[in-house]
């Protein structure tokens, strides 16, 4: 397997100049600005900052010094699991909230160098909203803080959102009051675990949302690595979607390329129309910002 994405794109089993872009695109409470030398300067509503990311093996459009004089917040990482924070300007705040279309959700400064929310996943929210039928029901498994979820509810469909931690499912729950959305069933349990126990169920979905992090841990510490447990993942959600059912995982990790999630996704949706897609984000100054893997199969 691969050491970083930039050896993704030469995978020797996908010609590069035929890797389909997905753009997630800027929106009114978000914007990427800028992106190089390792980092990148986001825009959520009306706080600014700077947070390291690996893909953003380029040069910037802008000088650092202005990056300084335009964030709120510079996260510092001190280890690959751990930094902290630094404020750039007096009136900076810890938390506040922005808007994505009709829904209200609350950011936050996380001890990691997340805020709360993965605006890449623009691009899935607007395929969901293309997707989603009202009165379908929905399974999404590894669902954070819920902004998917919420689309899904947004329009109408039945939600059940897995987490293995307690505070994503809080967090994702003050999202839905903030953005008076019906209720949704919140899953406190290991991602797999629940998918396997739901086909012995005979439980069927209309749409399956699955944004897997390279490697997490279930409610009692089951290990979770994608790159072991991809196909199982995709074997059980195949088994849970009713016939006419999308389904869609997205990766970020540099151990699970493209070529594998066509391999995992050929073996089950051969009669789907099956997409394959890099994520990206273009910035406000043109850079370009690769942001994972996808996989969509729709019948
Ligand atoms: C951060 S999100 C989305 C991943 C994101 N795209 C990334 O690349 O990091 C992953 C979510 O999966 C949850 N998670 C991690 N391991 C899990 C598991 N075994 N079962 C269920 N949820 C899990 C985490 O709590 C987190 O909310």
């Amino acid at each position: 397997m691969l050491k970083n994405n930039r050896k993704t794109i030469n995978d020797k089993r996908i010609a590069p100049e035929i890797l389909p872009r997905e753009y997630g695109v800027a929106w009114p409470d978000y914007q990427l600005l800028d992106a190089g030398d390792g980092k990148k300067l986001e825009r959520w509503g009306a706080v600014i900052t700077i947070r390291p990311d690996l893909q953003a093996h380029f040069k910037p459009g802008w000088a650092f010094a202005q990056w300084l004089t335009m964030a709120h917040w510079e996260y510092e990482e001190q280890s690959s699991i751990q930094g902290r924070w630094k404020s750039l300007k007096p009136d900076a705040p810890e938390q506040w909230m922005i808007t994505y279309e009709k829904l209200t959700l609350a950011l936050k400064l996380t001890k990691f160098k997340h805020v709360g929310l993965f605006p890449e996943q623009q691009a899935n929210w607007r395929f969901i909203t293309e997707q989603v039928v009202a009165g379908q029901k929905l399974l999404n498994l590894f669902a954070y803080t819920g902004a998917a979820s919420l689309v899904a509810c947004n329009n109408g469909a039945e939600v059940v959102h897995v987490d293995s931690v307690k505070q994503m499912l809080t967090w994702a729950n003050e999202n839905r009051q903030l953005s008076a959305l019906s209720d949704i069933q919140w899953v406190l349990e290991d991602a797999l675990k629940f998918a396997q126990r739901e086909l012995k169920r005979g439980n069927k979905y209309d749409g399956i949302i699955m944004d897997p992090p390279a490697w997490g841990l279930g409610i009692k510490g089951e290990k979770w690595k994608l790159e072991t447990q991809l196909s199982s993942l995709i074997a059980s959600a195949y088994g849970l979607m009713n016939p006419k059912a999308f389904l869609i995982i997205n990766t970020y990790s540099p151990k699970v390329t493209l070529a594998d999630l066509a391999e995992s996704g050929a073996a089950y949706f051969s009669t789907h129309h099956m997409q394959l897609k890099q994520l990206w984000m273009q910035a406000k100054t043109g850079k370009e910002l690769f942001c994972g893997n996808l996989l969509r199969a729709v019948k």
